[in-house]
């Protein structure tokens, strides 16, 4: 699985999630996802159904810290009542991969083997992610089966379009990882921003100045990303204007609208301003743009003493929107900025929030490790229209984004 924005948060230690695995190709993908979520201290438990053991032993998962992983229905001996025991305690319950015949059990409430059983005696969120031919997915007797439990609350993930394991291609193919990934963790989540639609702009911006070269800066977008995924696991309405490569970043649940110059950003994020509860702009944008000296590639040798490039100011996105508010929306801005220690930064996001009109500004050095630019973690000084400062220690980017969602919930 390619590293995700949340795959080091500590929001979900101690959450118990019961994983399904069917008989199908893609039952070896599962290990990886079990994998994911023991990383962020989940409690996984497992069952593994009579056709999955063709392709995957018990012991794989145990291996890789599933407890207990359950066989048959009569194969558990310690506990007789293994098929109530996921339904009693895990949180989340998700079938990765799900077999066209197990979502036909789940469908008919059937309990003749394990993993009907548990599924039956669970009343909490049903997460599938369904794996099988392409033509098996598009039979009607599927497709009810499907509909049957997505009219319970039931959750889908994919399948997916492409090349299946048979050499077919078609609908079929398991979801991509990190979408199974994050579809539990939503299940996990408090849905405390449900009802809101946020705006997220993340990334850097790039502007050109000749036909192939451009000015910018190293923002990874992961802390935009952060947010934006945080905002969207917490049951908001989520739209991200991504600078240059960080719209992969993000789910497919997350409209994600790509841009590359700050005029662009810019005009994307005014557009959908008016329809959002919330503005969360972590893009590092770029402050002025290059005068383009032609759409072609500038050479050289047309500049032997060196070259002068003239720049115009870009739009500052969060001061205008910021400006152009209703009372309502909620606004929350970051600095990026080189400061000695924390009260010396905490000062300069007090200055920043106040100049932008935010509610809300966090503040990051860009001089200092483990924090700003392409890193994963993030140290911050965070400073509010109410008067309230506090600077939080280097910690995942993931965390960061769902205090400051938290932050913003309160005011
Ligand atoms: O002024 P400065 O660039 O330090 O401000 C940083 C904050 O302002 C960030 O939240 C950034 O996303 C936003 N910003 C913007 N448009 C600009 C410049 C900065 O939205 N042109």
């Amino acid at each position: 699985m390619t590293r995700g924005v949340f795959d080091r948060s500590t929001r979900f230690g101690g959450r118990r999630l019961h994983l399904g695995v069917c008989g199908s190709v893609a039952c070896c993908k599962s290990a990886e996802l079990l994998r994911s979520w023991r990383k962020l201290d989940i409690h996984v438990s497992a069952t593994l159904t009579d056709a999955a053991q063709h392709f995957v032993k018990p012991l794989l998962f145990e291996s890789l810290g599933a407890f207990p992983v359950y066989e048959g229905m009569f194969d558990f001996r310690t506990d007789v009542f293994a098929h109530l025991e996921p339904g009693s305690r895990a949180d989340v319950f998700v079938l990765a991969p799900a077999s066209a015949d197990a979502l036909s059990r789940l469908a008919q409430g059937a309990a003749s083997d394990m993993l009907s059983a548990q599924v039956l005696a669970f009343d909490g969120p049903l997460i599938l992610a369904p794996a099988m031919n392409p033509r098996m997915w598009g039979n009607k007797a599927a497709k009810a089966n499907v509909d049957t439990l997505l009219e319970r609350g039931a959750v889908l993930v994919g399948p997916d379009s492409g090349d299946v394991a048979c050499g077919e291609a078609g609908q079929g193919r398991l979801a991509p990882l990190p979408e199974i990934f994050l579809a539990a963790l939503r299940a996990l989540a408090p849905q405390d921003m449900a009802g809101l639609h946020v705006l997220v702009t993340l990334g850097a911006t790039r502007e050109p100045w000749d036909g192939m070269r451009y000015w910018s800066n190293p923002s990874s977008g992961l802390m935009g990303a952060g947010l934006a995924v945080c905002a969207w696991l917490r049951g908001a309405r989520v739209t991200a204007v991504c600078g240059s490569g960080c719209a992969s970043l993000l789910p497919r649940a997350i409209t994600a609208c790509g841009v590359s110059r700050a005029r662009e950003m810019f005009e994307a994020a005014r557009d959908i301003w008016p329809q959002t509860d919330m503005g969360m702009f972590a893009a590092a944008v770029a402050d002025f743009s290059p005068v383009e000296i032609g759409a072609r590639k500038f050479k050289k040798s047309l500049a032997p003493e060196g070259l002068s490039i003239a720049f115009t100011p870009n739009p500052d996105i969060l001061a205008t929107l910021a400006a152009t508010r209703r009372p309502s929306q909620k606004v929350l801005g970051f600095a990026a900025e080189s400061a000695p220690d924390m009260q010396s930064l905490l000062a300069l996001a007090r200055e920043k929030r106040a100049d932008k009109m935010a509610d809300v500004l966090a503040a990051n050095c860009i001089n200092r490790q483990g924090s700003g630019f392409g890193s994963p973690t993030n140290a911050v000084a965070v400073t509010d229209v109410r008067g309230r400062e506090e600077t939080w220690p280097e910690q995942d980017k993931a965390d960061i984004a769902w205090n400051l969602c938290s932050w913003l919930l309160t005011l």
